[in-house]
């Protein structure tokens, strides 16, 4: 459990760098990460590199016994580099250039684009690949950010049609698998398909979800790229890429098989202001971020990262990105540093080392002010940085009784064709997670083709695409299986089963979805349970099945069901309801659960149990009596947490 620091020497006199290091070494910080934005100094002009700088920073940190994370510059490409490769941009959905003169300004499918990464890859790695304080490599940044997973450019289209030949062999398989007979579509040539925009009206669903697929394909595969050059020139060192939050547009698990760990850039209360949470959880967790945003992400990147993940940059202050961007309430940045420890997290570099007086993110704060003074999250960062030299250090996180289904495919399947405005997959997945997360229930997150076995319970938001062996998967496993819904309601290929929904679960789980409605907000479907009447959200199924409800629609229809342990949901419950559906699994799979206190959140890591406090008022901490606190007490102020032993699971 170590402390880092983003940190941007380019951006500094050099006469700073000594003294920034030596502060860093002594607030606690070990390691540091630095270069992913730094190519027009690295390579001022094409071929002529200038490493003077960077081998002196190098030196300098590793001088003060610092660790060094060393990125790949390729999230920003220098203005030569786009002047002699103008068709290495990316365009957008309206076919216009994503130009030059902030970040991210390239196409993953650009042929001339990866070669020169490749090259600049080379380059740094075979300078500083095996220098002893370079201890880790961080490639790129935040693939996707800005709305860059997906271009619509000449060096794309021909990607997609190299990867439409591979995966149907012919094109009267496309056609046949797009259902393109349909408005006249039909192709002759994989060379006569275009990606799916610009188009009159919306685009055949199956041609976007199969953009989708082919353009989480060509990150991964643009990562591997750098991945490789790495591993051969830096050997033993920790390869990572900093993911980030709510993002669905690629498939993580896949791009992270390549990577010895995940990293993810947690932003609490950026993230809270810029989602769809309500304005009254806006307001209720302004300064100390929902109580499931990052434990969320946390869960999610230690199922992608396979139990070794760290937080590459933590929110230190206000940021400069969102619509609002208040100041953490004093007390936070230390909570969030320890929740991230809590769920596993090896290492938590804050972003970033100080504030910078200049460009678009002067009004994002760092751990010090741009005049040099620490500022509140660096004395926080002390703290922890203190605490943690007592602390000693935690095993890693045990397997959790309770596993939540993560599709990538399946977010995308639901923005295609969503049925309702603001029927969002992921939102679907989070209200689940926090409903176990409100009754004290810890959750591993995991890919579909996981293996279950050890799991109590688990929970598959909805998986519109259900493969059989995922079904088989869970039947060894022998778990409690909740299935929200649209599950098993289209083919790979983007069709309705010919079974009709929900498709092969229909074996095991008898029922039968005969139609679906979506309502706007307001409109019900209203869901009628142990006597009680609650609302769902959006979406209701009419079920055909002699299984007996678990709760009905105002008109007796089935709105929950099960047989055999396997749970169907027919609508997106409201969280009242979710959170009574989600305490009877629980206790079916002979789960403890208890519901915990608004605002209170509680992780295991090893033989420690912690306790967070993000409502704005006091709580109690939810420990037996009499326990010997390692931080913390009984109570739980704002920002507070707690920590004790239990014994070993
Ligand atoms: C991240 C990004 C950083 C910085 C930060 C500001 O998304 O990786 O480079 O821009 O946001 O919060």
């Amino acid at each position: 459990m170590k402390l880092g620091v983003c940190y941007y020497p380019e951006h500094w006199p050099e006469a700073l760098w000594a003294d920034d290091a030596s502060r860093m070494a002594a607030l606690g910080i070990s390691w540091v990460r630095i270069g992913e934005f730094s190519w027009s100094r690295i390579e001022p002009e094409p071929g002529q590199f200038d490493w003077n700088w960077l081998d002196l920073a190098v030196e300098t940190l590793a001088a003060a016994g610092l660790k060094i994370v060393m990125c790949t510059p390729t999230a920003t490409p220098p203005k030569w580099l786009v002047e002699a490769h103008p068709d290495m941009l990316a365009l957008d959905a309206s076919g216009r250039p994503r130009g030059f003169g902030s970040r991210r300004h390239y196409c993953f499918s650009s042929e001339a684009y990866r070669v020169e990464c490749a090259r600049i890859t080379e380059a740094v790695a075979a300078r500083y690949g095996r220098h002893p304080a370079v201890g880790a490599w961080q490639t790129d940044n935040e693939f996707g950010c800005h709305d860059t997973t997906l271009s619509y450019s000449p060096n794309a289209a021909r990607g997609f049609r190299t990867w439409l030949a591979q995966r149907y062999q012919s094109v009267e398989a496309l056609n046949r698998a797009w259902g393109a007979v349909f408005w006249s579509q039909e192709y002759r040539d994989f060379d006569e398909v275009e990606p799916p925009n610009l188009t009159v009206t919306e685009a055949n669903p199956s041609h976007r979800l199969d953009y989708n697929r082919f353009a989480s394909e060509a990150v991964a595969s643009f990562n591997r790229l750098q991945v490789a050059i790495i591993r051969r020139l830096s050997p033993g060192r920790d390869i990572t890429h900093n993911f980030m939050g709510f993002y669905t547009e690629f498939d993580h698990f896949a791009l992270a098989r390549d990577l010895d760990l995940a990293s993810w850039d947690s932003y609490p209360l950026g993230f809270l202001e810029q989602f769809w949470f309500s304005s009254e959880e806006k307001l209720r967790y302004l300064r100390q971020g929902h109580p499931d945003i990052s434990a969320f992400h946390h869960d999610l990147y230690r199922g992608v990262g396979r139990g070794r993940w760290w937080v590459m940059e933590q929110q230190p202050g206000p940021v400069n990105w969102a619509r609002y961007n208040p100041a953490p309430l004093p007390g936070m940045v230390r909570s969030w540093t320890w929740e991230a420890f809590a769920h596993g997290a090896e290492v938590v570099c804050y972003f970033r080392w100080r504030q910078v007086p200049f460009a678009q993110e002067q009004m994002h704060a760092g751990l010090n002010r741009p005049d040099n003074v620490l500022d509140q999250g660096g004395l926080e960062a002390g703290e922890v940085a203190v605490e943690l030299a007592e602390f000693g250090e935690l095993a890693p996180c045990h397997r959790a009784r309770v596993a939540l289904v993560f599709s990538y495919e399946a977010d995308w399947q639901f923005s295609v064709q969503p049925h309702a405005e603001g029927f969002r997959w992921l939102q679907l997945a989070f209200d689940m997670y926090a409903a176990l997360r409100r009754l004290g229930l810890d959750v591993d997150i995991v890919a579909p083709d996981a293996d279950f076995t050890g799991y109590g319970l688990v929970i598959a938001p909805s998986l519109p695409i259900v493969e059989t062996a995922t079904l088989a998967a869970l039947e060894a496993s022998g778990a409690v299986v909740l299935f929200g819904p649209r599950t098993g309601s289209r083919t790979r290929d983007g069709h309705i089963p010919q079974n009709l929904p929900p498709g092969p679960l229909q074996a095991r789980l008898p029922v039968r979805v005969s139609r679906v409605e979506s309502l706007r907000p307001g409109a019900g479907p209203e869901v009628e349970h142990s006597g009680r009447t609650f609302a769902g959200r959006l979406w209701r199924e009419v079920l055909d099945t002699d299984l007996a409800p678990l709760a009905t629609f105002s008109d007796g229809g089935v709105a929950w069901t099960s047989c055999e342990s396997w749970h169907y949901l027919a609508t997106w419950p409201e969280a009242s309801l979710l959170d009574l559906v989600i305490a009877r699994v629980a206790l079916e799979a002979h789960l403890p659960i208890e519901a915990l206190e608004e605002g209170v959140r509680m992780r295991r890591r090893g033989d420690v149990q912690f306790a967070f406090n993000f409502a704005p008022d006091c709580r109690h901490t939810p420990a037996p009596a009499g326990v010997r606190f390692l931080i913390g007490g009984p109570e739980l102020p704002p920002a507070g947490l707690a920590a004790w032993r239990v014994a070993s699971p």
